[in-house]
């Protein structure tokens, strides 16, 4: 008798699930999205990008914090010299994610991208999950790089003597000992106000944007071969020695666990090239150029970042680079013969987290322009203003929560929730590409990732091992995040999807 009250409750259970599992797993047609998307129309949105642009954009995005900050310190406290082998390591593992990057943006050029990759393949809810981690992602990488942006603007400012008021110079709370704590600021003003220059530049449309940051990637990669180039005869190669220093006996301090720890932690460093999958609906060929965006910035990236990390650690001992900028360190110690690259360096980084920010903003209002085309977020974000070709509201709506994180919260609690939505990006992405091989295997593929299954499911598991790493805080924050996305979900998009 019980068993079978057990039975008809399941029966019961499974008929009501049932409706609703058919709009949880509601998948986008493919085919139908690649027909919409080759429309002259397109959206509204402008193909203007060029390849040469996108790899532009790539760089723009990826080559910031992680070089101008965060190298030193990963050096001087986990991996030594050796970070140059940290550095390669994580350049493999994005380049992993990267290629499956590459086979779902040439395939589906559309805006949005994984969150449309994840329409199409693993159906509605999935799919929202995914858009909602990557507004993560891109919104707390916005705000932590112009959180970082506006210490590099304090620095410059206070070598000016220009002094601004404490109560607008740092975050509103900072996180101390477990425990939010309030600084006693009203609001960290330089980083609101670098946010709404950007937001600005975006509404005055793609081309425009796309320009300003070609102007800025030429800047910092030039400052930054100026480094490599000028710092290389100031190197004392005995600084290089022990290449590999002696573990300290805990786990992640020098060693082979160090230059593990310091490809985990300047993993942020790559970030922003998946942000350029974000406009493949404004590439001119994306089926060609997106591949080749995706790439070649990730490889000149990663070739920047070896060559800077060997000139820094062999100018600069990397016991003494745990400092906010090393790069300017590194000069100073070099003596008068470089005192001339130093004001340069700070320009390069302030024009570097510039477009980091741009690029991001960028890939932050994409998502939320395809989401709301979708009927999942109200449609009026997703208008496009007629003589631009630009989601202006998605853009307001973007410029206006960036500004208010960034300008509420400190930079180290941004930066982890940052890592964490990227890689879960990825392991979707990479999981994805099999899966989609697996469904529709005649599917037109401009570009293929090698080795599949074996290479996406090997990125996969990279991804998934450093997640598993992360702190729990932040796990919990992932958690409280994604609680909050499915309450949208289930009290909004779930009624208004156009799959309905
Ligand atoms: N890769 C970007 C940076 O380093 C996020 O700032």
């Amino acid at each position: 008798m019980e068993n079978l009250c057990v039975f008809k409750t399941i029966l019961i259970f499974v008929k009501i699930s049932n409706p609703m599992n058919d709009k949880l797993f509601r998948k986008k047609d493919i085919t139908a999205i690649l027909k919409e998307s080759e429309k002259s129309n397109n959206g509204g949105l402008k193909r203007n990008l060029t390849a040469m642009n996108l790899v532009a954009l790539g760089i723009g995005a990826i080559v910031g914090a992680g070089i101008f900050v965060i190298t030193g310190q990963a050096a001087a406290e986990y991996a030594g010299p050796a970070l140059t082998i940290s550095f390669i390591i994580s350049a493999i593992g994005c380049v992993l994610a990267g290629l499956c990057y590459s086979e779902f943006a040439a395939m589906i050029p559309v805006s949005g991208s994984v969150y449309s990759y994840c329409y199409t393949t693993m159906g509605e809810l999935m799919a929202w999950f995914i858009g909602w981690t990557l507004i993560l992602e891109y919104l707390f990488a916005c705000s932590a790089v112009a959180s970082a942006w506006s210490d590099y603007m304090l620095n410059l400012l206070e070598g000016w003597n220009i002094h601004l008021p404490q109560q607008l110079a740092q975050s509103t709370f900072n996180y101390v000992d477990d425990a939010w704590v309030f600084t006693g600021s009203i609001i960290n003003f330089p980083a609101v106000f670098i946010v709404a220059i950007i937001s600005s530049l975006l509404l005055g449309g793609i081309k425009q944007s796309a320009m300003v940051n070609n102007i800025m990637v030429a800047i910092k990669v030039g400052v930054i071969l100026l480094f490599i180039g000028f710092g290389l005869s100031y190197v004392d190669v005995s600084n290089w020695t022990p290449y590999i220093p002696e573990n300290t006996g805990e786990f992640g301090h020098f060693g082979w666990s160090g230059i593990m720890r310091g490809a985990g932690i300047v993993f942020f460093a790559y970030l922003g090239f998946d942000a350029l999958s974000t406009a493949a609906q404004e590439t001119r060929n994306p089926q060609k150029d997106m591949p080749k965006g995706i790439l070649i910035s990730l490889i000149v990236c990663a070739l920047l970042y070896v060559a800077t990390t060997a000139v820094l650690t062999g100018i600069v001992n990397y016991t003494d680079l745990n400092v906010k900028a090393p790069i300017g360190v590194a000069i100073d110690s070099a003596g008068a013969g470089l005192a001339w690259l130093s004001p340069l360096i700070k320009l390069g980084a302030i024009a570097g987290l510039s477009s980091v920010i741009l690029v991001m903003m960028l890939g932050q209002t994409r998502i939320y322009y395809a989401i709301s085309k979708d009927g999942l977020l109200p449609p009026v974000i997703a208008k496009v203003h007629s003589v631009r070709g630009v989601p202006h509201n998605a853009t307001i709506l973007a410029g206006i929560v960036t500004a208010l994180i960034t300008g509420l919260f400190p930079l180290q609690v941004l930066n982890e929730l940052v890592s964490i939505g990227t890689l879960l990006a990825f392991t979707i992405v990479c999981i994805g590409v099999v899966l989609l091989r697996h469904t529709q295997p005649n599917l037109k593929r401009p570009f293929k990732a090698p080795w599949v299954p074996f290479l996406p499911l090997l990125g996969a598991f990279i991804c998934i091992a450093q997640m598993v790493a992360l702190p729990i805080p932040t796990w919990i924050r992932l958690i409280g995040w994604t609680a909050v996305g499915f309450i949208v979900y289930f009290t909004y998009g779930i009624k208004h999807s156009h799959l309905k």
